[in-house]
């Protein structure tokens, strides 16, 4: 029997009955996963990402605008990254929507495009800018790790900055993969491990940043040196004062320091661990984009443009994978080679020469 999804008409939540082969039922997901997901949907459901750029309405034309002169301006080279202009006619799916940005840059290029999101907040807020623009797009409200759609059912899957705030980011590249027809490409930004930010600002700073908060005089010179907002740095000063041995916690350094205090979950990849999880895929190529000038205090703004682009292709925080489904052939023998039993990577090697 169909699967039931939520899809957002008109700006309300409706159900509606899709054919899920080979997805896995929602019981079937361990229940802690379940409970810290629930979690990750509270934050972002309170937050959708980078709506705090701007100080507009929520929903207006000008929201839009500001936010995304704010997000092209700090994300120069995402336009380059993502070929918006080669995307006409492909059905395109977006996990983790946020505000739209590249939504509507998609639909935009003439793609066939559908957001998913684990909240409602992202979708509705997507299908607010798209009614605005009179574009037309599908807006669903789900999980990327039980992806909503069934096999083959888009050319291009993007998501950028999501897949590593979900427990189980090795399944939702399962899922993507799933949902591809054969050639179809996948093209996912995730926090890169071997970056400035995680190994020297996480590590180090902020660790002794972390020590500063903890009284007045310091909170102060703080917001000084990296302009965050009053507020935020309050809020981090609170949580260290609660539990200073679980704030300094690598894991809960990462969780704390990268989109906001009370954000429950995020993850960093190497270049290796993420092509490991794209053993399924061919054309599996990564690249590291992304300097935040906030970083080096008082000399970051500084430094000459073509400086930062050096420092952000090896040292960036952002590691994208552009990666591409098999063909039909390949994935008939890659079947019946693995029904007789045969180890995955060996098999990946075989079928590639
Ligand atoms: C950091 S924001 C990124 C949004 C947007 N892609 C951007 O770059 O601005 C993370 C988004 O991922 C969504 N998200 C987190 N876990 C998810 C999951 N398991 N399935 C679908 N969306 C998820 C959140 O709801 C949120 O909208």
């Amino acid at each position: 029997m169909g699967r039931i999804m939520q899809v957002l008409r008109g700006g309300t939540l409706a159900l509606e009955s899709t054919n899920r082969p080979k997805v896995r039922a929602a019981e079937e997901i361990p229940s802690c996963s379940l409970g810290f997901k629930k979690q990750v949907q509270t934050f972002w459901q309170g937050s959708p990402c980078d709506s705090w750029f701007t100080e507009e309405a929520p929903g207006t034309a000008a929201f839009y605008q500001t936010l995304d002169e704010h997000r092209y301006t700090v994300h120069p080279s995402l336009h380059k990254a993502v070929c918006f202009e080669k995307t006409r006619g492909l059905r395109v799916l977006e996990i983790g929507c946020g505000c739209g940005s590249e939504a509507e840059r998609f639909a935009r290029a003439g793609a066939h495009y559908t957001a998913v999101d684990l909240t409602n907040a992202a979708v509705s807020i997507t299908q607010r800018r798209f009614q605005l623009a009179g574009l037309k797009g599908r807006f669903v409200q789900g999980d990327a790790e039980n992806l909503p759609f069934g096999d083959d059912s888009f050319d291009l899957v993007y998501s950028h900055g999501v897949l590593h705030h979900t427990p189980d980011t090795a399944r939702t590249i399962r899922e993507v993969h799933r949902v591809l027809g054969p050639g179809g490409r996948a093209k996912i930004m995730l926090y890169y491990r071997d970056s400035f930010n995680y190994q020297v600002n996480l590590r180090v700073v902020r660790r002794l940043r972390a020590q500063m908060l903890r009284t007045q005089a310091g909170l102060k010179v703080a917001k000084m040196i990296w302009h965050e907002p009053e507020e935020e740095l309050k809020r981090h000063a609170e949580l260290i004062k609660q539990d200073p041995g679980s704030y300094l916690d690598m894991q809960n350094m990462l969780n704390r320091n990268t989109d906001g205090p009370d954000n429950p979950l995020s993850q960093v990849f190497s270049r290796e661990s993420a092509a490991e999880m794209f053993h399924q895929f061919q054309n599996v190529k990564t690249e590291v984009m992304f300097w935040n000038p906030n970083w080096l205090p008082g000399v970051g703004k500084l430094l000459p443009h073509a400086i930062e682009e050096k420092l952000a292709s090896r040292w960036g925080w952002h590691l994208w994978i552009h990666a591409q489904k098999r063909n039909l052939e390949f994935t008939a023998q890659w079947t019946t080679a693995q029904t007789k039993g045969l180890e995955t990577r060996v098999l990946a090697e075989a079928l590639a020469n």
